[in-house]
């Protein structure tokens, strides 16, 4: 059944659930939710209303799914696989006045939160009170927590720590009827039924709103170290990566950037900071962590040590607050100097990390073979390379047709190799067209059982992971 375009007496509806000013078709919020950070798409909706309680959603979602109207949650639209465009228009479910960090339970080393809240103002809450949440994407700075569990993100720390379903004990959702359920319990262990909550997180706003999330917290950690280490040869810095692993050391973050990666974020945000020599092709950013300085220097010793037997430049060492700053702003930054640089596409490979070195070379080579140029960062510690190839001198007739099947036998690769498509971007609008290389049509017709369950009538997000 095709859905429905929004009436007047749709919005009259809104309002009686929601103040005025948070029932919005103005062309400015309108627009302000029609794209995320994934290439340049744009897609308009044709309402954005701004919930502030469970109770809202849960009237909106009973509504939308009786007028079969279409819903597209959206976090802080950081998202880098088109999670939160509302493709067939309808209602954008703004979650930003879910903004509120609900209770911090010291003795539990557990905290409640809405979804709207920024990560990083989370963990800098958490930390005041000694409490660690690790998961750091990128967009840390802007992201949602909400979007975090939604997409199952991850970022530089989760090669010691893991990433954010390792950290989600308990959600609170609205199903796409307007019913209100919490997954699970707020516990450690849990052997009861099926595991509800592993499956809504990472699940992309498909399944159901969340409204609140019970994420495990660890004791603070007091101290790290940051390791710049130049390689001129981009793959032994990938092969570098697991000899460190083979050693016995588990770093707290273990990054990889290709020389243009770090270059043009160099430019992007104008800072000098690291000096880049000619025959320099790529870096690795390893962090250690821990509570004993002492320990945490022979650890960094050790990893310089171990990385000498490859063709490498002097290694810096940043133990200062600002040296350490400058390097993660680098690093953060990536990905938005890219977008800034050229039309691109990201892709989100993810092998088992000793294959990196087998990885990065596939890429180059294809590269080669359908004439594109990528640059390639991410984090390597777990295997997970962001591919970025930018468009430069590609035809647009090339962009739009010989690309995608470049992009096809990668993935392929990357599957022979014992990888995924996507480590931590989700899989979203742009990436669904490829779902068949990482899964068989058995197992895509168990997932698309999975979302009818739930949302029966296809309103939530739809046109997102799957292909119908
Ligand atoms: C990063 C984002 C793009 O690692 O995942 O910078
Ligand atoms: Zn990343």
């Amino acid at each position: 059944m095709p859905f429905q375009k929004i009436q007047a007496g749709d919005i009259a509806f809104f309002k009686t659930i929601l103040e005025d000013k948070y029932v919005q078709a103005d062309d400015e919020n309108l627009s302000r939710c029609a794209s995320d950070q994934t290439e340049d798409l744009h897609y308009l909706p044709e309402i954005v209303l701004q919930a502030g309680t469970t109770e809202e959603v849960s009237s909106i979602m009973k509504y939308c799914n009786a007028h079969n109207i279409p819903v597209t949650p959206r976090g802080a639209g950081t998202g880098l696989s088109g999670g939160a465009l509302p493709v067939f228009g309808g209602v954008l479910l703004d979650m930003k006045r879910f903004n509120k960090i609900l209770h911090v339970d010291k003795r539990n080393f557990q905290v409640t939160t809405e979804p709207g809240v920024i990560t990083q103002e989370l963990q800098e809450h958490l930390k005041a009170e000694g409490l660690f949440y690790p998961p750091d994407p990128a967009s840390k700075g802007s992201c949602f927590i909400g979007g975090n569990v939604a997409e199952n993100s991850g970022g530089p720390r989760a090669v010691k720590y893991g990433v954010v379903k390792d950290y989600v004990l308990n959600l609170e959702m609205v199903l796409p009827n307007g019913e209100v359920i919490w997954t699970g319990a707020n516990v450690l262990k849990n052997s009861t039924g099926y595991n509800l909550t592993q499956l809504v997180v990472g699940s992309e706003g498909t399944l159901g709103i969340i409204t609140k999330i019970v994420l495990r917290l660890i004791p603070a950690v007091k101290h790290d170290l940051l390791l710049l280490v130049p390689f001129r040869k981009a793959v032994e810095a990938c092969a570098a990566v697991n000899a460190i692993f083979l050693a016995g050391y588990t770093p707290s973050a273990l990054e990889f950037m290709e020389r243009d990666a770090l270059e043009w974020s160099m430019k992007y945000v104008q800072s000098q900071g690291v000096n880049l020599p000619e025959d320099i092709a790529a870096h690795l950013l390893i962090e250690v962590d821990g509570n004993h300085t002492d320990e945490l220097y022979r650890d960094a010793e050790a990893i310089s040590q171990i990385v000498q037997q490859y063709d490498i430049d002097e290694v810096l060492f940043a133990d200062s607050h600002e040296q350490k700053q400058m390097l993660w702003t680098l690093r953060r930054k990536v990905g938005e100097a890219v977008k800034s640089n050229s039309i691109y596409k990201e892709e989100d490979t993810v092998v088992p990390r000793a294959e990196l070195p087998e990885l990065l070379q596939i890429i180059k080579d294809l590269g080669r073979e359908y004439g594109f140029q990528s640059v390639c960062y991410g984090h390597a510690g777990d295997g997970n390379l962001h591919v970025n190839i930018v468009k430069g001198n590609m035809s647009d007739e090339d962009w739009k047709h010989k690309l995608p099947q470049g992009i096809r036998k990668l993935f392929k690769e990357v599957v022979r190799m014992g990888g995924t498509i996507s480590g931590e971007h989700g899989i979203g609008l742009v990436q669904r067209e490829y779902m068949d290389i990482a899964f068989s049509s058995v197992q895509m017709g168990l997932m698309q059982q999975i979302k009818n369950v739930f949302d029966p009538n296809g309103i939530l997000n739809p046109g997102k992971i799957l292909m119908s």
